[in-house]
């Protein structure tokens, strides 16, 4: 279902007061999605439950993004970034997420959490070219090296202010 869905240019947007919540379990498959996830989605919670998180992947979203996610969160850190999410109708919206890991009481991650506010439109006027960036490289680069070359062209950028991705998204 997910590679007929052909993205548009129709947005989105967050309210102010909105929270887009899921969790998933270790594989990174959907347990639960609330009913502003189900809004913005556009698929309703029987189609979201147990499918891969990618189901609202967005084809504009650089992959080294979700190498950061996936390494802090393997790792037992959380991320804070900015995602541009796509819907079952082709729409986008853009979240700002924070995502944490899921521990039992033997200190074991047993699954993983998000939380997502609207972004503001300053976070989104300079994310959006540094992605836009980065998925140029991507996509030069080739399948191999896409995020090595994006990774790096990112910490580049980074580290003239000294700072993370996670900090930096912070920050904006
Ligand atoms: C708790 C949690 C929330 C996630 N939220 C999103 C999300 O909102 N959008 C998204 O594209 N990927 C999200 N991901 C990452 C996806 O699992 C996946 O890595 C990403 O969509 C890239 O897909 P791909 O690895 O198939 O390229 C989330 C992962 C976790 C563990």
């Amino acid at each position: 279902m997910k590679n007929k869905i052909q993205a548009t240019q129709i947005e989105r947007v967050m309210r102010d007061n909105d929270f887009i919540v899921s969790k998933t379990d270790l594989k990174g498959q959907i347990t639960y999605a609330n009913k502003i996830f189900v809004e913005f989605s556009g698929f309703t919670q029987e189609e979201l439950f147990k499918q891969q998180h990618n189901i609202i992947r967005h084809p504009d979203m650089p992959r080294a993004v979700f190498h950061l996610l996936w390494k802090n969160l393997q790792s037992g850190q959380e991320f804070n970034g900015y995602v541009k999410n796509m819907s079952k109708d082709g729409s986008f919206y853009w979240v700002f997420a924070n995502v944490t890991p899921s521990y039992d009481n033997n200190k074991n991650i047993i699954g993983y959490y998000s939380v997502r506010r609207k972004p503001s439109q300053q976070a989104l006027t300079i994310i959006g070219p540094i992605y836009k960036e980065m998925l140029a490289a991507e996509k030069t680069a080739g399948a191999k090296n896409a995020i090595e070359v994006s990774i790096g062209l990112i910490s580049a950028k980074l580290e003239q202010q000294g700072v993370g991705y996670d900090q930096f998204a912070l920050s904006i």
